[in-house]
């Protein structure tokens, strides 16, 4: 353990680590002492006004852009100063669902699935056709969708074969940008579905910007909130619901959010569920984790 991170040492399941990452673009200061942890198998939802670093942040946790100070542990690795090889070997291990699919237009929609095993592993043709069939399964594809091309899918079986690549090599982290965008209600609750499917029966760690609030109310265990170049709060939408800063009010207040709460209050008095105590600190350290 290294003794200068003294001021927020994460909890010992975390399985990223973020310790005061700063981020710069020229002049323009887009982070300033980012500190959050996600534990293995939560989903963590990071949400923040348009231009607030979400996406920028995604990209330095999945290597494709680096921060300009701090600590960013995934996997337990140091990303500052990984080799090309380190690099390889923990994409192998974390998925990745794009905003607007990525998918290869020329690929059949079971070839772009079966994509990262023909990169990183060396199984045949067959097998990895049958992999890649079982992983459109799991995003809740039927067979027949394999042979289609990503021009002849809708929004929602887009995302979804997306999502089956990105579980193509059985990862252990999973990023989701913006998963329900662009869908109609019955889809993106089919999303929801999904992502809590994954966490519950395959112990992933899914960490997704969104700002569909019935996502953030029904799936997300816990969320950090940026704004200002930094973490506004991190918690539980139930206890982000309660603190009263600029930053997140708007999260919980306009009719949108109203509706999304009162469904959620109509979802706990079936099954109730405590409010757990407020959690000040930033870090979310000291709260455990909503189950
Ligand atoms: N490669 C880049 N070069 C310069 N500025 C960038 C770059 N990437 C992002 N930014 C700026 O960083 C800020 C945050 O962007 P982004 O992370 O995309 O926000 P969000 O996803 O929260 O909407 C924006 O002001 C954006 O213009
Ligand atoms: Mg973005």
């Amino acid at each position: 353990m290294n003794a200068t991170l003294n001021a927020s040492r994460p909890p010992d399941d975390a399985v990223i680590e973020l310790i005061q990452v700063s981020t710069r673009f020229g002049e323009h200061v887009v982070h300033r002492d980012v500190t959050l942890a996600v534990r293995r198998a939560e989903v963590f939802a990071i949400i923040g006004g348009s231009g607030s670093g979400k996406s920028t942040l995604l990209r330095e946790m999945i290597l494709l852009q680096r921060p300009s100070a701090g600590t960013l542990r995934v996997l337990g690795v140091d990303l500052a100063n990984i080799t090309d090889d380190d690099a390889l070997a923990l994409r192998r291990r974390w998925g990745v669902m794009f905003q607007h699919g990525g998918l290869f237009g020329a690929l059949t929609v079971l070839e772009n699935v079966g994509l990262p095993l023909r990169e990183h592993t060396a199984l045949g043709d067959g097998l990895i056709d049958e992999i890649a069939a079982w992983k459109l399964a799991l995003a809740g594809l039927k067979p027949e969708v394999g042979a289609q091309y990503p021009s002849e899918l809708s929004g929602g079986m887009m995302k979804r074969a997306s999502l089956a690549r990105a579980l193509a090599l059985d990862p252990e982290l999973l990023f989701l940008d913006e998963p329900t965008a662009g869908l109609d209600p019955d889809s993106a609750a089919g999303v929801d579905e999904l992502v809590l499917k994954l966490r519950d029966l395959f112990g992933l760690t899914i960490v997704m910007i969104t700002h569909d609030l019935d996502l953030l109310w029904q799936v997300a265990d816990r969320v950090a909130v940026l704004g200002d170049g930094t973490v506004q709060g991190i918690g539980s939408m139930a206890q982000l619901s309660h603190m009263d800063r600029p930053a997140i009010r708007p999260f919980f207040h306009g009719p949108r959010a109203r509706a999304a709460l009162a469904q959620n209050d109509a979802i706990q008095q079936v099954r109730p569920v405590p409010v757990p105590d407020l959690d000040p600190a930033l870090t979310g350290e000291a709260s455990s984790k909503p189950k």
